[in-house]
């Protein structure tokens, strides 16, 4: 893949500098040399906080090479530290305009108006911020993984939130000097779940124990990532939109992982109880003895997963929210297709809101009222993935399904933050909830029943028994291949 001809192809992947792009970096020295400094850190920082204990394994990899929808991704076996973590956005579009807002119909920026400065920065380095961080939140899953197959999908869902991080850095390096270095560096030194110098949002703080969780975190938390890449894409800053167009075509497969997750654990649980002749699903204690998660105990997983997501979202009402959209920086999801003015002064949306004791909908101006549009969009995107998996349990006979909770439910930030309310969303009292809560949440027993499960399972083509093998694999490969070649040291 190496070319050593100067001479760049506008659009194509560029392999002759440090750092692949589609940008042509190598006509752009000082940001060349601002990521080639940048570069030995994030060197330092994967080999100190990626996956544990598996850097020197051989994993089958996908490595993007183009950025055709249709042939982007090529695969073979990588060394982690040795993945080409590169720059790609998606092609430029001459004609594109900014598409809502005050600065509505103006050319795409590809430079950072000046006085969006600050805010674009800010959005910028949020995004950069969770892209590292999920990278230490799974760090320890290896030593357990299920399967090799398993273990290389969260490899490669890992490499790729470190391209994530590269995209961002990118953008700050080229369009924000001095501050956009010092951003740059910030993000390589804080730290997921560490009290001095925590990441920047919640949810990227929780542990990851477990591969349910991993496979929740993926379903739930990385959908929040997609919503976020949607609205981004949807920046007048068209370096942004671009980078970000790009980052959803990987994103897709990091869902995949979740949802197909759960779907194999869910399928596996089901027909063991089939087996056994086991037709109560509460009853837990049988469930569990055979071996496998029963499923209460997943649906308390969801709810603290889809809690924990929505936090994301931020307060329901936003000024921030609508000054980020009247300056043309975040757009809705699917903004372009939606039909009405793009500019919102004039129009109101229904915002569910704790008013005089009680949850009510209640109308605001549409424009303070857009992490609420934005939540909602990622609620039925949740609901889909859902449904699927009640499929999968409904396939085997099993009489169970699994439901999201009420968005009021263990909730620490927006309208809810100051209730107490069942996954159903009655309104209680906290010392009610808090003799539910581990009918709702997963408790220290749950867990501990989980940890016990997670028992690496490493040779090829074997799957531990708590989870169903995949329908297809990776690439065209089988169940069995070997998808990691360990050589532990
Ligand atoms: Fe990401
Ligand atoms: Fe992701």
């Amino acid at each position: 893949m190496t070319n050593s001809s100067a001479a760049y192809v506008d659009g194509a992947v560029d392999y002759s500098t440090n750092i692949p792009n589609n940008i042509g970096l190598v006509n752009d020295a000082r940001v060349l040399k601002a990521l080639e400094q940048w570069h030995p850190g994030y060197l330092d920082w994967w080999n100190q906080m990626g996956p544990e204990g598996f850097q020197a394994s051989d994993v089958y990899l996908r490595t993007a090479v183009s950025i055709d929808p249709k042939g982007w991704a090529q695969f073979g076996y990588v060394k982690m530290p040795d993945y080409r973590w590169g720059i790609l956005l998606a092609p430029q579009d001459p004609n594109r305009l900014v598409n809502f807002g005050a600065s509505k119909g103006e050319k795409a920026w590809q430079d950072v108006p000046g006085e969006h400065r600050a805010s674009l920065r800010r959005l910028i380095v949020i995004q950069g911020d969770t892209e590292p961080a999920s990278v230490e939140q799974q760090r320890h899953l290896g030593a357990t993984a299920p399967s090799l197959y398993d273990l290389r999908n969260l490899f490669q869902v890992n490499v790729e939130e470190g391209r994530h991080l590269w995209a961002m850095v990118y953008l700050l390096q080229k369009f924000f000097g001095r501050d956009g270095r010092e951003e740059a560096e910030g993000l390589l030194q804080r730290r997921s779940g560490d009290p001095d110098k925590p990441r920047m949002l919640g949810a990227f703080n929780e542990a990851t124990p477990d591969w349910l969780s991993f496979f929740m975190f993926t379903f739930f938390t990385d959908r929040d990532g997609k919503m976020q890449l949607e609205s981004l894409a949807q920046s007048g800053f068209d370096p942004l939109s671009r980078s970000c167009r790009f980052m959803l075509t990987e994103e897709a497969h990091h869902m995949f992982v979740g949802e197909t997750g759960i779907g194999r654990v869910l399928e596996r649980t089901c027909e063991a109880m089939k087996k056994a002749g086991i037709e109560d699903p509460h009853d837990t204690a049988k469930v569990r003895a055979l071996g496998v998660i029963d499923l209460p105990t997943i649906q308390k997983k969801a709810n603290l997963h889809f809690s924990l997501s929505l936090d994301l979202f931020g307060s329901e009402v936003s000024t921030n929210a609508a000054n980020f959209y009247n300056a043309g920086l975040k757009g809705r999801f699917m903004e372009t297709k939606i039909d009405d003015d793009h500019v919102l002064t004039n129009a109101t949306y229904p915002v569910l809101k704790f008013v005089d004791g009680q949850i009510r909908m209640v109308d605001e101006p549409a424009l303070t009222a857009l992490n609420m549009r934005l939540r909602d969009d990622y609620v039925k995107d949740c609901q889909g993935g859902v449904g699927r998996w009640n499929k999968v349990i409904e396939k085997t006979g099993v009489n169970f399904q699994l439901k999201l909770p009420s968005v009021a439910f263990h909730r620490q930030i927006g309208e809810f933050a100051r209730v107490e309310a069942s996954p159903d969303g009655k309104l209680m009292t906290e010392a009610d909830w808090i003799r539910m809560r581990d009918q709702w949440l997963p408790s220290s027993e749950d867990g501990e029943f989980i940890r016990s499960l997670m028992r690496p399972c490493w040779e090829i083509g074997q799957y531990a028994p708590w989870i169903a093998p995949p329908k297809v694999g990776i690439d065209s490969k089988g169940a069995d291949f070997e998808y990691v070649a360990i050589h532990r040291a």
